[in-house]
Parts: structure tokens; C-alpha cells; sequence
């Protein structure tokens, strides 16, 4: 018989209730994992005792009360300072710590351009020994079938290795800060791989960090979380073999608690090991998402153990059910009182106003080692719905589940929520609160551009608010879980997010890519990604893989989709299982496994091929959603335009339509992409032919690294907005099209040509207007209609003079917009605008300076290539150069950068110091710029 005490704190007086926990009869629930116990519980069974205890005070009556979270053990401290790094393993080190077998031999799709000689430095040849069956029980939490969970080998994993070693002396080791990403200083490798960005992302590296873990964490639990690692990751504590995880885009836990030493110093040891040729993209290297220490006590909420769902939902009220894991890592049996209490959140996630709603969870007896679900709900009234902007509001919320043991909090554990309803409808798309929604989506890969992969939260919102000012209202993780604050920052913001999972599944695109886990580990990554991800509520769609090889495997192939859609349903089936098809045929089995079809460039038809497979799916799968995963792949460099312009909709890329091949470059006409691939015209067309489509996800909104279709360089062409975050004209266009209610208009190309007077130069103008007219130094050029399945205006005959180019747009015969651009004169000056003239100096905050070079008269001078010399003064630091040339080489790190088509950008980053921070812009030859950013500290 156990015994619970339960504080109730409402009534004035703390007074102490004790109940009777029934242990016997609820152990014989229990059904046992391998090492775990694990008991489901309805609440309402379990629940029967303590809501007589909680009816009188602790529950209704707290709702409306300004409870204050109890003090709860539960700590969760950033790990992110301060770590010694190295690359390569130990010279003298007779272990081998290779993960497993490396196949050999040369993978890869090798259907697009950017391809050349792979790293040669960096793949170990195949060792007897490898380390798999040591890493794979990190895992077993998260495999269903016990028989199928794995047993740690005897011993101590890589003990006798030196960099493990507590006593090893790492002071020569580079310092450094996480995140981290070690390729992102290069050096250039010019000669290699431009699909994964030319920079070294492959390879070993070693961190090593002194904890200091004080007594008085005696007792606790104790887990090292990392959100993400570039890859492999193997972990020990005071020379003691932890656990590991291979997938590098994956968040994951160990447990430190057998290994910790309380009032000691305790040495922390990763070793990553990041395979060449394990991507198409520039995947980073290192430790490049945050890691935290997390300490609670031995009964605690589990990791990622609450899962909140919102069944039902109206003006009204809205039904809340949550479930929470429990975990009992103590000797003893223990009786645990759950309670959750529900609060608002206000636009920062602040805890707002009174307690709206609460769960009595119930009363359970956990075994020791043992874990065990509740489940249970409430309602909450007038609920305020989670949806995008402009129509709608991201209302969140947070539920705070409190453990009591012993009349003791001995947890407290939070998860923000949002309520809202999704409807995916096969024939007229999307709605989200019963409100129609067109997806207009972009995908993109995770790289922060010149800061590389590792996460810094200015950077990525930067990245989310250009794309909202687009019109942008979804994003399409493309192909990986991303980094969680991702998904914090698309729930702040009232974005969409389809979280993927996988780039491939056994069918491999590279020799070494996740095909090679894809049979150990592709449940327990996507149970993981699941478990993490699915109390978001901007999350509207899980997709199970992109563009995989399993499409074309028939029956087989389906097969494996099914199992993963089934994990999917299992974990959450409140969200449709999609995947991103290039190739699956609409008769084929492959879609028949999935809820939501996405479709990768065969919706509207790829190429100029005037086969739209929209309507098919929609014809075959009457009962399914269909929407376009992945769109156009127009391809553009900022400010380059090439002649003679593409007619109609646009051309595959070639000599004579759109590239610039000696200089690497793609015209900005916007109608130029690859051979499987389209412009936006095209797409937009197919889009309102075709109005059962639920929208979709353009490649890319912003340029990365990696992946230069069509040249060998070091960055994509894809971007709408280029690596520097620099608007490409095609911005405009997307501006245009999904924010119809928005005043603009947009001229291209720019009107700087000395070479072209007197030959046709095309004008085109986006607008969200309908029709427009052009000026050319005050002279009409006529004003012109969209007509229907037009998305842009076209002067093509236009003879190129220097001078003022206008265009007034109209929209229902009424002014709308206007735009004016100039023929600019030699470069003569510099000017330089902070993103944000004032930022916190806490070491991470950045601002993000744009140098123009302009002519005497502050015209920008679009053509402009001057190398510019950057000084900064005051409590802030250059974390990063780049102008968004795809073909530079120029190091990203480096302090004198040349402009591309006249503009180059800067990237400030504070110290942790307050005051002004200075940053000069000088060349040779032209007038220097000076701007000043404020660090502020912190308000108290
Ligand atoms: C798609 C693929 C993307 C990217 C894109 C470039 O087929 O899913 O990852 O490679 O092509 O056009």
C-alpha cells in the first residue's frame, strides 16, 4: 500500500490531504517492455480518487485563480558554452568507433548538375570492428515490439579510447561555443562536391566539456538532450560508454544518471562522425543545434511524455484531452498524483490571465524502472483558435502538468499548445477553422547561409518573416525534422509547417545516405520526430519521405510506406500521412498508402510538358487531398538577366535561355528552371485550372548551400531570395500572386544597359494590380491587361534608353501601385541599412547590414562588384560576409567582400557587452558608409 499527499494550496492555508494509492490492484495492468514497465490508465479510473481530493480545492476552484507554478526539481540548463573540439580520432588509438560497415563504391542519383570529384580525405575503409550494437539500445524506448529492442553489449564501449579519458588533457583543443558547425570556415574545397557546398561537412569530431555537477543533484535523474548533432553522435561520461544516435537532423536523449558524479567535476565526450557522400544538400557538421542538461527527479514526466489533442471544437467550448507518460526511475514502487492546469499565452508565450481549464489526471501506482500513461480531458470554453494571419490569430496555449509524490511537487512540466480544426478536403482544398486556405508554401533546407547549419534563432526568424512578407504561410521542412525552434517560431508566427522525415528510405540517392540505417532506425526516428513535434499545432501534415525510390518498387515499395504511415497513425492521427511523389503513377500502389497526395512537379506538368497530373490523382483519388509538395525549381541569380528572353511560360535552362554559362550564372527573367521543372506562371496556371489543389511548395524560398543546378559552384540557384536573404525579382511575382490585397508593383529588369542602347530589352512587371501601364522617360509604352492564366506584363519589344522607367498599376480600373526604376551612373558611394539598429547583447542576437553601392545620386548601381573592407568597433563582432553570388569563393568569415550586382551584406553579431556598436564599409575609390547598431542588455 502506498501513500500519496496531496498540498492543496487554494484555500489560504496549505493544508495536507493523504490518500490511499491502490498499488496491488493496478499492477496487475502492467505490462512489461523489455527493461521498462509500461501501463496505460485511463484517467477516469485512476482519476476517481484524487478528484475527490482535488474537488475539494485543487481543481475547479483553481480555475479563474492566478495559480503560480508549484516549485517543481525539474531544471533544464543550456549546455552550449564553453566545449574543447577537435577533428579526427586519436592518432594512437587502437579502437575502431566506426558506427558500422560503410558500403563501398560510388552512389548518387547523378541526374543534376553540380556534381563533382567527392572528398577523398575523409572515408575510413571498412574496420572489423563497429560500434552499431553499442548505439542502438538508445533507441529501445521508442520500438514497439519488444523482441525487437536491443541489449547493450558487457563492457565499456571505446574506454580505453584517450580522448575519453576524464584525465585527458584537451587544453590545445580549439575552444568553442554551440552551436557549431565546423565546415561553415571552410576552406573552400573548389575542386569538390558542389552538390553538398564544397565546404568539409564530413569527417570525425571530438567535444569534450567539464560538468560540474553539484551534490545536491544526488539523486536525481540526470539526461544530456541535444536537438540535433551532425552525425553519429556516441557519448560518454567520466570514461563511461553513454549511448548514441546516428540520424544527424534527429533530437535525442540519453540517460546520464548511472554515470554521473554529484559534487564532482564530470567529463562529457562526443564523437561525431559525418560520413562523405551522406547528402545532396550541405548537411553541416558538428553539434550545430543546442544541447541542454536536463535534471529531474527519479519520478518525472517522461521525455516528450505529454500528447494533447483537440477532438472536438467550437465557438463553445473545445474538449482537451492530454496524455502523460509517466516515468518512475526509482527503486520503489511510488504512488503519483497528476494534475494539469491550462493557461493563455500571449504573443511572446507568456503565461497570461487565469487558469482556463484543468485536468484532474488521477492517482497511480508506477513500479520501479516502470513507466506508465494517463489519459484524460477537459473542456475548455470560448476557446481563441491557433490559425495563420492575415485572417486569423496563432492563439496558443500552455497545460502545466504537475507531479505530486509524497505531498511533494516532483515535477513540472510544460506544454504549449494551440486549438484549432483542419479539414482537408479532395475537392475544394484546405481549411483550417472552417475557413478556406490556398497553401502557399515554400520549401527549404536548414542552412542559415554564410552562418552555415548551426541554429541561431535571429537568423531562422529572419528567414520566416522575408518569406511571411511574400505571403508565404507554410513551410515544408525539406527532408528532415527540423531544428525545434523552427516549429516555436511557426507557432508564434501563424505558420504552417509539414514536418518531414526522410530524403530516402532503403532505395539510396548517395552511398552513404539513410539508407544505410533506414532498416535499424527508421522507427525509432520517426516515433522520435513524432513524440517531439506533435504538440505543435502549426505541424499540419507529417510526410513520411521525399521524392523516395520505393514510388517505382510496386507492391514492395508501398509496403514500406505503409509501415511508416502506420507508425504515423499510431503516434498521432489527428494529422494526414503525405509524401513528396516525383514518380509514383497515379494508378501505382505507392499513393494508395498515403492520406494527402503530394505531388513534386508532375501536378502542373514538368518541364513544358503539357501533361498535368493534378487532375489524374484527383480523378483516381476522389477521396484524397492532392496539393503540390514541391513546385517550380525556377532557378535565378540576384540581378543577372540574359537575352534573348524566354517566351510563354518559360524555357529549360541553356545557352539560350537563361544561362550565363561563362559567368555561372541564371537570368532573373524568372523563366528559366530545369528539366523536370517549371516557372511560376506555369504552376499558378495549373493552380486556379485546377482549384481542388490545396496550394504549394515552391523549391526553395531561400537559396542554400549545396545543390547548384545548373553550374558547379557552391550554392543553389533555386532560392527566391538569395543566400544573403536578398530578394530576387521573383520575389515580386509570388508578392503578386499570394498577396492580392497587397499595393504593389515590381519593375525588371533594372535599367542600367550602356551596352544595349538601341536593342529590344523586355520589360516585365508584377503586380497584384490587373493591369498597368509603362513609361519610359515620361513617354507611355501603353498599359496592358493580365489576361486569364497571366501572372506577369510583358513589354518583350521594348528598345533599351537610359533614363526612368515607370509603371502605374491599376486594379479594377482604380490606381493601385507604382514603381520606378533608374539608370544608374558610375559607383560612387556605399550606404549601409542594420535590419535592426538595436539588438540584445547576449552573444547570439545579430543584425543583418545591407551595403548598397550606389552612384552620385544614390541610385544603386545593380551591376557593382567593388571589394568592400568592413571594421567594426564596440561590444559586437562580424559573424558572417556574403553578397549571395552562388559562384563566390570568397570565405564567409573573411572582413573585405566583394558586392554582387550591387549589394553585399553583413552580419553582426553582439558580444555580451552593451553600447554602440560601429561597423565601417570602406573601397577604394568610393565614398565609405558607417552605421551604428545598439547592443542593449538585458532588461531586469
Ligand atoms: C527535387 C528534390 C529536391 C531538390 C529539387 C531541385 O526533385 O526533391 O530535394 O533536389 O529537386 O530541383
Amino acid at each position: 500500500m502506498n501513500i500519496l499527499k496531496i498540498p492543496l494550496k487554494n484555500s489560504g492555508a496549505e493544508k495536507t490531504a493523504w490518500y490511499i494509492a491502490p498499488m496491488s490492484p493496478i499492477a496487475s495492468f502492467q505490462f512489461f517492455r523489455r527493461n521498462k514497465l509500461t501501463l496505460i490508465v485511463p484517467g477516469a479510473v485512476l482519476g476517481a480518487v484524487l478528484a475527490l481530493a482535488l474537488q475539494s480545492g485543487c481543481a475547479s476552484s483553481r480555475v479563474g485563480s492566478p495559480a503560480p507554478a508549484p516549485a517543481s526539481p525539474r531544471e533544464r540548463l543550456s549546455l552550449d558554452m564553453d566545449w574543447r573540439f577537435t577533428k579526427g580520432d586519436p592518432t594512437n588509438s587502437q579502437v575502431s568507433l566506426l558506427y558500422d560497415v560503410r558500403p563501398q563504391g560510388r552512389g548518387g542519383r547523378g541526374r543534376r548538375g553540380g556534381g563533382a570529384a567527392a572528398p577523398t580525405d575523409a572515408a575510413p575503409a571498412p574496420a572489423p570492428a563497429v560500434i552499431k550494437q553499442w548505439i542502438l539500445p538508445t533507441g529501445n524506448d521508442l520500438i514497439k515490439d519488444p523482441a525487437q529492442r536491443h541489449t547493450r553489449p558487457e563492457g565499456n564501449l571505446g574506454g580505453d579510447v584517450p580522448y575519453v579519458q576524464p584525465a585527458f588533457d584537451d587544453s590545445s583543443w580549439e575552444h568553442v561555443n554551440l552551436p557549431h558547425d565546423w565546415a561553415i570556415t571552410g576552406p573552400w574545397i573548389t575542386n569538390g562536391d558542389g552538390g553538398t557546398g564544397k565546404l568539409p561537412y564530413f569527417g570525425i569530431g571530438w567535444y569534450r566539456k567539464t560538468l560540474d555537477l553539484p551534490k545536491s543533484d544526488a539523486g536525481k535523474s540526470i539526461f544530456l538532450d541535444a536537438d540535433g548533432a551532425m552525425s553519429y553522435s556516441t557519448v560518454w561520461l567520466n570514461g563511461q560508454f553513454v549511448g548514441g544516435w546516428p540520424y544527424g537532423y534527429e533530437s535525442w536523449r540519453v540517460d546520464l544518471t548511472p554515470f554521473a558524479k554529484p559534487g564532482q567535476k564530470n567529463e562529457l565526450v562526443i564523437r561525431l562522425d559525418n560520413p562523405p557522400q551522406s547528402s545532396r544538400w550541405y548537411p553541416g557538421g558538428g553539434i550545430y543545434r543546442n544541447v541542454w542538461l536536463v535534471k529531474t527527479a527519479p519520478v518525472h514526466v517522461a521525455h516528450w511524455g505529454t500528447y494533447i489533442t483537440t477532438p472536438d471544437v467550437s465557438a463553445a467550448s473545445a474538449t482537451v484531452k492530454l496524455k502523460v507518460t509517466v516515468e518512475n526511475n526509482s527503486k520503489q514502487g511510488v504512488s503519483v498524483g497528476v494534475a494539469t492546469q491550462i493557461f493563455a499565452l500571449d504573443s511572446d508565450g507568456n503565461k497570461t490571465g487565469p487558469v482556463v481549464a484543468s485536468i484532474i489526471g488521477g492517482l497511480m501506482g508506477i513500479a520501479p524502472g516502470s513507466s506508465l500513461v494517463t489519459e484524460d480531458k477537459t473542456i475548455l470554453a470560448n476557446p481563441k483558435l491557433w490559425g495563420p494571419y492575415p485572417d486569423q490569430k496563432p492563439n496558443r496555449y500552455v497545460a502545466v502538468t504537475t507531479l505530486m509524490q509524497d505531498g511533494h511537487t516532483v515535477d513540472s512540466y510544460e506544454t504549449p499548445f494551440g486549438i484549432r480544426t483542419l479539414k482537408f478536403d479532395p475537392n475544394e482544398g484546405f481549411f483550417i477553422n472552417g475557413q478556406h486556405l490556398k497553401i502557399n508554401g515554400v520549401c527549404d533546407h536548414h542552412d542559415l547561409g554564410a552562418l552555415g547549419a548551426a541554429i541561431n534563432e535571429r537568423a531562422l526568424r529572419r528567414q520566416l518573416e522575408t518569406l511571411v512578407d511574400m505571403g508565404c504561410n507554410a513551410i515544408r521542412t525539406s527532408h528532415n525534422p527540423p531544428a525545434p525552434e523552427l516549429l516555436d517560431m511557426a507557432d508564434e508566427m501563424g505558420l504552417l509547417v509539414m514536418d518531414e522525415a526522410f530524403d530516402c528510405w532503403l532505395s539510396q540517392k548517395n552511398n552513404l545516405d539513410y539508407h544505410v540505417l533506414f532498416a535499424d532506425w527508421h522507427e525509432q526516428d520517426l516515433r522520435a520526430q513524432l513524440h517531439r513535434d506533435r504538440n505543435h499545432p502549426c505541424v499540419f501534415m507529417w510526410s513520411i519521405g521525399n521524392e523516395v525510390g520505393e514510388q517505382g518498387g510496386g507492391e514492395a515499395g508501398a509496403a514500406v510506406a505503409r509501415g511508416l504511415a502506420d507508425i504515423v497513425h499510431e503516434e498521432d492521427p489527428t494529422r494526414p500521412t503525405t509524401s513528396a511523389q516525383n514518380s509514383a503513377g497515379a494508378s501505382s500502389p505507392f499513393p494508395k498508402t498515403l492520406d494527402a497526395l503530394g505531388l513534386n512537379y508532375q501536378g502542373a506538368g514538368g518541364g513544358l510538358s503539357p501533361n498535368a497530373q493534378y487532375p489524374v490523382f484527383h480523378r483516381n483519388f476522389p477521396t484524397n487531398f492532392v496539393y503540390g509538395s514541391e513546385t517550380e525549381s525556377t532557378i535565378s541569380s540576384r540581378g543577372v538577366y540574359t537575352f534573348p528572353v524566354p517566351q510563354g511560360i518559360g524555357a529549360v535552362a541553356g545557352p539560350n535561355s537563361g544561362e550565363d554559362a561563362p559567368n555561372r550564372q541564371v537570368s532573373s527573367y524568372d523563366l528559366t528552371f530545369t528539366s523536370w521543372a517549371t516557372s511560376p506562371d506555369k504552376e499558378f496556371a495549373a493552380q486556379d485550372r485546377y482549384p481542388f489543389v490545396g496550394g504549394q511548395f515552391v523549391w526553395t524560398g531561400w537559396d542554400y548551400l549545396g545543390e547548384p543546378t545548373p553550374f558547379n559552384s557552391r550554392s543553389s540557384y533555386f532560392g527566391i531570395i538569395d543566400l544573403a536573404g536578398f530578394k530576387k525579382d521573383r520575389f515580386y511575382i509570388y508578392q503578386a500572386y499570394w498577396r492580392p490585397d497587397f499595393r504593389m508593383a515590381h519593375i525588371l529588369p533594372h535599367w542600367t544597359w550602356p551596352e544595349r542602347v538601341g536593342q529590344v530589352t523586355p520589360v516585365h512587371v508584377y503586380t497584384s494590380g490587373d493591369e498597368a501601364e509603362l513609361f519610359l522617360n515620361g513617354q507611355s509604352l501603353g498599359r496592358k491587361k493580365k489576361g486569364q492564366y497571366e501572372y506577369r506584363l510583358r513589354w518583350d519589344d521594348l528598345v533599351y534608353q537610359p533614363g526612368t522607367l515607370k509603371v502605374v498599376a491599376f486594379k479594377n480600373g482604380a490606381e493601385w501601385a507604382t514603381d520606378v526604376v533608374n539608370t544608374a551612373g558610375a559607383p560612387a558611394a556605399l550606404a549601409a541599412a542594420p535590419d535592426r539598429a538595436a539588438i540584445h547583447a547576449d552573444g547570439q542576437d545579430l543584425s543583418f547590414v545591407t551595403i548598397t553601392v550606389q552612384d552620385a545620386k544614390g541610385v544603386m548601381a545593380p551591376r557593382a562588384d567593388n571589394l568592400i573592407h568592413f571594421d567594426i568597433t564596440g561590444p559586437g563582432e562580424i559573424a558572417a560576409t556574403d553578397n549571395g553570388d552562388a559562384t563566390s569563393f570568397e570565405s564567409f568569415q573573411s572582413h573585405d567582400h566583394k558586392a554582387f550586382n550591387g549589394l553585399c551584406l553583413v552580419i553582426i553579431r553582439s558580444t555580451k557587452g552593451a553600447g554602440p556598436i560601429v561597423l565601417k564599409a570602406s573601397s577604394p575609390g568610393l565614398k565609405g558608409a558607417s552605421v551604428t547598431v545598439q547592443a542593449q542588455a538585458p532588461s531586469i
